[in-house]
């Protein structure tokens, strides 16, 4: 059965009760609204611990002004019926009292230099001084000895991963494939946002990151990529953000490199902004 803790302290009771009896702490931090790219990481997880620890959070700090914080998806039963299911001990639900207990505009910050400030660092200001702050503190409340995130948020694990070794928490860090729907949408909780007649067009997304893998690999000039694909994702009717190729450390690759890349992509179809990538 899943305990459902509400409570700090009973949450750091339990996890010290495993600690002592010598077990292995896996923790999946979310926001909810869960699907089986959340569960995947349950799995991945529970490979490399004796107990699961998931946590659902919706976290205003980082959220924009404008974005969709306040009707993000809020799904409790389900997600806790799924997470039993994939095998997860312990659901954390903190509030946002118990999470920013001075209030939000006074919690201290974490704030990681550098891999923040691209792509969706820019499109989304402050987007991950939210996400390291909350996520620092889901570390040390539950104190799991591994963690997962999902590679469908690449930057986001680029960038857990240096505060992880900045900050010198003691986690090790893994990252979980990116789970699909069965025409290639890479799944998200935002997904339910695309109305009937739009949600076919989503799928280009996966298509243009496959040609511009195949386009790069071939040996096409990064800016000749780059352009294709901000193009045929226009013509699909997108708001493109960008439409990328970078090295996996998201800095720039120079002219004619051929070792290990990834292409990423984050487009607005309508009111509703998508994000995916490729590893090649
Ligand atoms: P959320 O969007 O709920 O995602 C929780 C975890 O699930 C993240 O690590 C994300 O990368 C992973 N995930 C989402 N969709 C996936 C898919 N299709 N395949 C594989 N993994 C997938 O990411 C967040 O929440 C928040 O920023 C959080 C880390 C919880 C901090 O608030």
């Amino acid at each position: 059965m899943i305990e459902t803790v509400t409570e700090l302290s009973r949450l750091r009771a339990i996890v010290a009760g495993w600690k002592r009896e010598g077990l292995r702490v896996g923790f999946v931090p979310t926001m909810g609204n869960l699907h089986a790219g959340h569960y995947s990481l349950v799995k991945l997880v529970r490979q490399h611990a004796d107990r699961v620890v998931s946590s659902v959070f919706v976290n205003p700090t980082q959220f924009g002004p404008n974005e969709d914080f306040t009707r993000y998806p809020r799904t409790p039963e389900a997600d806790t019926s799924g997470l039993e299911k994939a095998g997860c001990d312990v659901l954390w639900l903190p509030t946002v009292e118990s999470m920013y207990p001075f209030g939000v505009e006074l919690a201290a910050k974490v704030h990681v230099p550098g891999v923040s400030s691209l792509l969706e660092g820019a499109h989304r200001p402050g987007h991950f001084d939210g996400v390291c702050t909350v996520v620092s503190r889901l570390f040390n409340q539950v104190s799991p000895d591994v963690a997962a995130f999902g590679r469908k948020d690449y930057q986001q694990l680029a960038v857990i991963r240096q505060m992880v070794t900045d900050l010198a928490f003691p986690i090790e860090v893994l990252g979980g494939e990116i789970v699909r729907e069965d025409d290639g949408l890479a799944m998200s909780s935002r997904n339910q946002y695309l109305t009937g007649d739009v949600r076919p067009h989503a799928t280009v997304i996966r298509s243009v990151l496959l040609s511009m893998r195949d386009a790069s690999l071939a040996g096409v000039a990064r800016d000749k990529v780059e352009a294709d694909g901000v193009a045929q994702l226009q013509a699909a009717g997108f708001q493109v953000d960008y439409a990328v190729v970078r090295l996996p450390s998201l800095s720039e690759p120079v002219a004619d490199h051929q070792g290990a890349r990834v292409a990423l992509v984050a487009a607005k179809l309508g009111n509703t902004r998508l994000i995916d990538n490729i590893e090649f």
